[in-house]
């Protein structure tokens, strides 16, 4: 492979599983030399620059989010038994993140109240308590798999509370959620495509039965909202009902986990900004580090759209139905926008300009709640943990190869308790 540093720019691989895991010199490079790239292993054009990708996140019209050709099946494979697997279950319907103007506004519609702030406000509690109950568990022991045993459980327990899903049933949805995962990394071998497709087959016909049991029976949860709302007096079917879950699932719960989680690993790294944290825990301060750890992390780092017409952008011109990257991550990096942007600075004074939630009409539904689910989990990590460190003899967390998502896969954290 070319070392990413000194190869010729167009030799430079992004879609390379070492260019997923550790992306920042690659954009660095991207961003000064080719801010418009196209990929020639995918095809895919690169928009790397901030100011090109909110241009580009702002213009829907010219950047859409409906793939052409995008599968009718949730696993898009052309292998036999994946087709076997997949034609028990529900077709792929493109909703809110798939979807244009005006149904993705419609769509969003539906489901916009669990989001609104006086909802979200009523959380707040739930959120502190889950917090703490997840801290109990290893508290004692004064070690734990952060994202194990924090990162991921936190959004998990709170969105399986706010869609209406009994917690008992929480392991089955992170096992679902990671199929989801694993079906949109691309990196997954024959076998690991055919237990996704299984597990997603069984993720479907799970919601088909709570959805059918609002509809008898209505409460105020997000699958009663699904079921409720109709189109020009057509409700809802399965298929759309599936695919706002599933985009709410997935979504949701992977980015805030990798958000929590990398938030505690740049504590270790920086040790001034921790000791700014641990001078000050006010809501302020703690909302500051929040909004840095969304700009470094960004785990929503591409999301693919398709031009209407030929751009011409930086010279370079994207023909009429290519499929482009808003790269929300390279665009947090981008020091034309941050000053010394790869520092991670909680006192930054335009913390808020990053474009971790994208930015325009599919600006992220669930921000406001990721912010609250990471402030207040924060809040009580606080009150509770000091002293971040890697376990002894733990080597260094890596970050997973996923071209949408990035994430630590795992943090090995040693911490003292606050007596
Ligand atoms: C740190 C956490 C999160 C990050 C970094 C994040 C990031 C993003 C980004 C960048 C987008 C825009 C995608 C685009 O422009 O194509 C988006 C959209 C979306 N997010 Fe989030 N998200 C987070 C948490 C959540 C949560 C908690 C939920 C739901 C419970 C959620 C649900 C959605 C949905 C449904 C969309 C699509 C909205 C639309 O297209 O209208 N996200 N998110």
């Amino acid at each position: 492979m070319s070392d990413v540093a000194t190869c010729p720019i167009h030799e430079i691989g992004p879609m390379m599983p070492a260019n997923l895991v550790s992306p920042w010199l690659m954009n660095k490079r991207l961003r000064d030399e080719a801010p418009v790239f196209q990929d020639p292993m995918s095809g895919i054009f690169f928009i790397s620059r901030y100011e090109d990708v909110v241009a580009m996140a702002l213009d829907h019209e010219t950047f859409s989010s409906v793939m052409p050709g995008a599968t009718t099946r949730a696993v898009n494979s052309e292998d036999d038994e994946v087709i076997a697997i997949m034609e028990q279950g529900y077709p792929n319907v493109a909703t809110m993140l798939t979807q244009d103007p005006p149904l993705q506004r419609r769509y969003r519609k539906f489901v916009d109240k669990a989001f609104s702030p006086a909802n979200l406000k009523k959380l707040e509690p739930y959120i502190e308590q889950v917090s703490n109950e997840l801290i109990d568990r290893f508290a004692d022991r004064g070690e734990c798999e952060f994202l194990n045993d924090f990162g991921v459980p936190l959004p998990l327990t709170i969105i399986a509370s706010q869609i209406g899903v009994p917690l008992d049933d929480l392991p089955k949805l992170r096992r679902w959620t990671e199929a989801f995962i694993g079906n949109l990394s691309q990196q997954l071998d024959r076998d690991g495509i055919i237990a996704a497709a299984k597990d997603i087959l069984e993720f479907q016909h799970y919601f088909v039965e709570r959805m059918e049991e609002r509809r008898a029976e209505p409460t105020e949860d997000i699958l009663s909202m699904v079921i409720n709302a109709s189109i020009d007096g057509k409700p809802l079917d399965n298929a759309e009902g599936l695919s706002m879950l599933s985009q709410i699932l997935v979504a949701g719960n992977e980015t805030t986990a990798a958000s929590l989680t990398e938030g505690i690993w740049l504590l270790i790294n920086n040790p001034d900004q921790y000791e700014i944290l641990r001078q000050d825990t006010s809501p302020e301060r703690i909302s500051d580090f929040v909004e840095e750890v969304l700009r470094y992390s960004s785990p929503s780092s591409n999301m693919f759209r398709r031009t209407t017409r030929d751009v011409t952008l930086h010279g370079v011109t994207i023909p009429e139905n290519s499929i482009c990257f808003a790269r929300f991550a390279s665009a947090n990096q981008d020091e034309a926008q941050f000053e010394d942007a790869a520092r991670f600075d909680i006192t930054r004074t335009n913390l808020k300009e990053h474009v971790a939630f994208g930015k325009g009409i599919h600006h992220c539904l669930g921000a406001a709640l990721a912010r609250r689910e990471m402030n207040g989990g924060f809040k009580v990590i606080f009150e509770r943990m000091e002293n971040f460190r890697l376990q002894e003899g733990a080597a260094d967390p890596e970050f997973s190869p996923n071209a949408l998502l990035h994430g630590l896969t795992g943090l090995p954290l040693a911490f003292d308790l606050i007596r």
